[in-house]
Parts: C-alpha cells; sequence; structure tokens
C-alpha cells in the first residue's frame, strides 16, 4: 500500500519512518516533507501543501491511507476534502477540529460536559476583559481563540502582563483574526504531560504517555517554544491517573463530541495540568499529535503502524492492542540560532549519526540545497536516544547530539529532569 503523509516537521518524519517499516508499505510519500524525509530512501518527498491538490495527488496515485500531521490543514477541512472524495484518511473534519482551533469551542465544550478544565470566560471588548481581570487578579491566563502557531498563549503571572496581553490581542490585533477574541482562564499549578490517544469516532486506542520541555532554555527559564525536548513515558502519568484522564476527559470527550453530532476521529492530545494532589485538568485540547512528542512516542512503538492505521481508517480500533519498546525514549531538540522569534537559515548541518538500536535523528527544519544539508526552520532536529531508564536514555541522546554540529545551535542539556527527579 501506498501512505501520504502531510506535514514538514519532525513529527511527520518520526511518523513516517514508522509507517515505512511496514513490509506491506509499497511507499511512504511526504508532503512536503524536509531534509530528513528527502535523504532516507523508503520516504519520497512531494512538493504540494494545497488540501484540494493533495486530495488529486492521493487519487492518482493510488494512496491507500493519508495521515495529517499539523493542525492548520485540519482546520482548513482536509479531511472533509479528502472524504468527499472517497479517500481514506486519518484526521478530524474541519467540525471536529474545532477543539483546537478554537479555544471557546473547546472551553465551551468542556463546561457543557463536565470535563474538568480551569474556570474561564470568553471575551470581544477589551474593556471587559480588563474589568474581569482587575476582578480576578494575579497569575491568569489569556489565550487567543483562534490558531496562532504557538504564541496564543499569556501566563500572566502579574496585572500589568495581563493588561498588555489584552492591549495586543484585542485593541492592538498582534495575531489578528485569532486575537479578536481571547479567553481568560484561571491559573492552574501543578505538572503538565501530554496525553495522546487515537479516536475513530468511537473507540480510543491510547498511545504511550509523554512529557515535553515548553520552555526554551534549562531550568525551564525563556521564552515558551513549540516544544524543546520530550520523553516517554511520562512516570507522573501512574496507571490510576491513567485509568482517571481516560474517565473524566478522554472518554467524556469522545462520547460528548459524537453526542453534539460532531463525531471525533484523529488524534486527540489532551494537554494536562496535574496538581500536587494528583488531580488531573485539561489545559488545551489538540487535535494532532504532539511535536515532540510523537518522536520518542513512535521510536518506543512496536506495533506495525499500516496495520493500526488501517483499523484507525475502517472503524475498529477495538481490534487492535499496542506493544511498547519497556525503554525509555528521550528526544532533545536541536534548535537555530535566534529560535523561537527570528530562527536563523541556510546553515550547513554535519555530523548526524547514523540511525542504530538505541539511537534515531529525526529531522524538522532541515532541507537539501545544491546537495548539502542545511537549516531552514526554528526547529531543524529531535535526536531520540532509547535507554532502560530514564538517565541511560539521556545519554544515548546527548551522545548523539554532541557529534552534531551547525552555526548557533540552541538545545536543553537537561531533558528529563522531571523524571530524573523522581
Ligand atoms: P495551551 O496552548 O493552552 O496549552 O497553553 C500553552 C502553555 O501555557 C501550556 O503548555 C501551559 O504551560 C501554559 N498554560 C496554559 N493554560 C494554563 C493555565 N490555565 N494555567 C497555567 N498555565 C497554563
Ligand atoms: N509539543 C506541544 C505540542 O505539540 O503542542
Amino acid at each position: 500500500m501506498k501512505v501520504l503523509v502531510v506535514g514538514s516537521g519532525g513529527r511527520e518524519h518520526a511518523l513516517a519512518w514508522k509507517i515505512a517499516q511496514s513490509p506491506r508499505v509499497q511507499m511512504v510519500y511526504v508532503a512536503p516533507g524536509n531534509g530528513g524525509t528527502e535523504l532516507d530512501p523508503r520516504l519520497k518527498n512531494v512538493p504540494i501543501s494545497e488540501p484540494g491538490w493533495l486530495a488529486q495527488f492521493a487519487i492518482k496515485e493510488g494512496i491507500g491511507i493519508t495521515l495529517v500531521g499539523p493542525e492548520t490543514p485540519l482546520a482548513a477541512g482536509i479531511v472533509n476534502i479528502f472524504r468527499e472524495q472517497g479517500l481514506k484518511i486519518f484526521g478530524p473534519t474541519k467540525e471536529a477540529a474545532q477543539l483546537e482551533s478554537s479555544k471557546d469551542f473547546a472551553k465551551a465544550f468542556m463546561k457543557r460536559h463536565g470535563i474538568p478544565t480551569a474556570e474561564y470566560e470568553t471575551f470581544a471588548d477589551a474593556e471587559a476583559a480588563h474589568d474581569y481581570v482587575n476582578r480576578k487578579g494575579a497569575p491568569i491566563v489569556i489565550k487567543a481563540d483562534g490558531l496562532a502557531a504557538g504564541k496564543g498563549v499569556v501566563v500572566a503571572m502579574s496585572l500589568d502582563e495581563a493588561h498588555a496581553a489584552i492591549d495586543a490581542m484585542l485593541s492592538d490585533n498582534k495575531l489578528g483574526d485569532a486575537g479578536a477574541r481571547v479567553v481568560i482562564e484561571d491559573f492552574l499549578d501543578g505538572e503538565e504531560a501530554s496525553f495522546i490517544v487515537m479516536v475513530d469516532g468511537h473507540n480510543i486506542l491510547p498511545l504511550a504517555t509523554s512529557q515535553d520541555h515548553k520552555r526554551l532554555q534549562d531550568n525551564d527559564q525563556g521564552p515558551n517554544t513549540g516544544g524543546m525536548g520530550a520523553y516517554s513515558p511520562a512516570p507522573i502519568v501512574t496507571p490510576a491517573l491513567h485509568a482517571r484522564v481516560m474517565r473524566e476527559i478522554i472518554v467524556p470527550t469522545v462520547q460528548g463530541m459524537a453526542r453534539d453530532g460532531i463525531p471525533f476521529s484523529g488524534f486527540l492530545y489532551a494537554g494536562l495540568m496535574i496538581d500536587k494532589n494528583g488531580t488531573p485538568r485539561t489545559l488545551e485540547f489538540n487535535c494532532r499529535m504532539g511535536d515532540p512528542e510523537t518522536q520518542p512516542i513512535m521510536a518506543r512503538l512496536k506495533t506495525d503502524y499500516l496495520t493500526v492505521l488501517e483499523h484507525a481508517v475502517n472503524g475498529t480500533l477495538d481490534k487492535i492492542e499496542l506493544e511498547w519498546d519497556r525503554r525509555t525514549a528521550l528526544g532533545v531538540v536541536m534548535a537555530a540560532a535566534g529560535y523561537p522569534e527570528a530562527p536563523k537559515k541556510g546553515d550547513a548541518i554535519h555530523g548526524i549519526p547514523a540511525e542504530t538500536a538505541d539511537c534515531v535523528s529525526f529531522h524538522a527544519g532541515t532541507t537539501i540545497d545544491n546537495g548539502n544539508l542545511v537549516t531552514s526552520g526554528g526547529r531543524v532536529l529531535c535526536v531520540v536516544g532509547l535507554g532502560d531508564s530514564v538517565k541511560m536514555a539521556q545519554r544515548q541522546a546527548y551522545q548523539a547530539v554532541e557529534q552534531i554540529q551547525f552555526s548557533g545551535m540552541q538545545y536543553r542539556r537537561d531533558i528529563g529532569w522531571r523524571a530524573i527527579k523522581r
């Protein structure tokens, strides 16, 4: 079978890499892909991004299943377009993708279905928003309603910061339409974890747990990023907590969407905040896999992923179980100079070690320029190590990271610290 993976990041490289391991896969196309997917002989880059043209490509090439990585094409309705043409695709429809593409939709949905999350109100009017934060006090969290590529959330530790965020989004239009409405919600304290499941509209198949590192620098300092590293499993998610998250958050979400007439299919990613009593609350939903969480998760998956995807698009996810490598996988993101504000591009990358049973480097912001591998985006690589403990996985990953060179590279040296501290 031929498979199409839509996207160009480290997440898509990891998904395509995993799918290509299936003996029944003829070719995995990646649209548009990156330097790493171009270098892998089992993968083929396709220079198309527009959903309608991708559907035409899928018909012409006889693609059996399409898998969508990022949220933007999902929110634009790529799943609706493919299904109208009778094509099999794994992901949520445009309507279901609102769980991620509109914070207000997600919050109202959670409230209606009793899913634990922070208290909130939504505002389009700046004056009313300023009044609300004055009443509530700091810390408080201001979120743009729409998709803002990771720039839409301000965790305001002071009232001044909160007022400035409201002005930037509602008065000065800094985020465009995405910030035309804001959700203002209570600050939640605790430890975050990523809880990702596959859903076929009805059945739920949980993936391995994981934890991300959002801040740019060691000790969780510096600006928020898309994620500077991740590992799987996340020891904070004990079997008891796992069962509780399924019971209180995931199952009610999938059933609630079906009841509301918008059945959810695709990856459902609940970003959790777990407080000091072990109570989980939902910070956000994503309707896709996490990046970089996907990279360590796929590095641990043993089950043939083509078979899993077939069950996913045929509505039979209840018929399959996943088998995981018992080791920890830990991924370190290597980012370009200037990331996240203004990443530098075009620097030559050297020294990426060959894949082994304990280490694999997934590409994100890379491209091939005149036969040379160069940087082309903010997050350049995610180097994943596997080991019998978090420490051993960490050692594997950093041994590889230390061999890699590009001008101005930035990476954290403490990925996995929370798990090691336990
Ligand atoms: P989101 O895109 O909604 O997940 O927000 C991005 C990041 O902001 C999260 O990963 C958290 O670190 C932080 N955050 C979001 N909402 C809250 C909240 N209610 N309380 C504390 N931190 C939050
Ligand atoms: N790593 C966080 C995300 O993918 O949203």
